[in-house]
């Protein structure tokens, strides 16, 4: 299955999705075969230009609205065959056309376990609700932000002495593993989005 993985920074997540799906042993069933960025110049676009992997750049700042910007995304994705598409570090809040468009086709990985600590600076807000133990979510996209069907998580724990900072390295590195794990259950088909909920089959 063509996937198509949608960035705004340094891609580590990215990375983790390119190095999976490039290794046989991993049976992903899943090719990324384009990266958009949103932000030109950053790490992740050099992540997927190493693995020979076809990049574009689209400013949002250059389309007047929102819309507009995701209608450009989606021809981009179409273009390129793409049929699952992976959020990985993406800053923007995708309109509703375009998550209905991509329904149980697009999924977001975030560091929290949802649903607790939507939105940003969620590793932050963990710390100050002084919660022990987070982690991450790997979830399918709606319209309102971190809220569809959850693939699956994985969790950390909180030290007493943790920051902002080393949490959120510890989450990336349970992202490492989850994001690849829940693209692969949806490129197998073990797992699809049915009237909003979590669907396992059988085959
Ligand atoms: C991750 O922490 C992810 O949960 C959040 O954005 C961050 C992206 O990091 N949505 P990276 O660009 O993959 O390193």
């Amino acid at each position: 299955i063509k996937v198509g993985v949608l960035i705004s920074g340094t891609g580590t997540n990215l990375q983790a999705l390119i190095d999976t799906t490039m290794n046989p042993t991993y049976h992903m069933g899943a090719e990324i075969v384009l990266v958009i960025s949103n932000k030109p110049d950053v790490e992740g676009l050099r992540r997927a230009e190493r693995a020979q992997i076809p990049t574009k750049v689209l400013k949002h700042k250059n389309y007047s609205s929102r819309e507009e910007f995701d209608e450009a995304m989606h021809a981009e994705l179409i273009k390129a065959g793409v049929e699952i598409v992976c959020l990985a570090g993406f800053m923007r809040i995708l309109s509703g056309t375009f998550t209905q468009k991509w329904k149980g086709k697009l999924i977001n990985v975030h560091p929290a376990l949802l649903p607790s600590f939507k939105g940003t600076h969620a590793q932050k807000q963990a710390l100050e609700a002084g919660v022990k133990i987070s982690g991450c979510s790997v979830h399918f996209v709606e319209e309102d932000v971190d809220a569809g069907a959850i693939i699956t998580q994985e969790a950390v724990p909180i030290h007493v002495d943790d920051t902002v900072e080393i949490l959120t390295e510890r989450i990336k590195t349970a992202e490492h593993r989850a994001y690849p794990r829940a693209l692969q259950l949806l490129a197998t088909g073990k797992v699809r989005l049915s009237n909003d909920k979590l669907v396992w089959t059988n085959i």
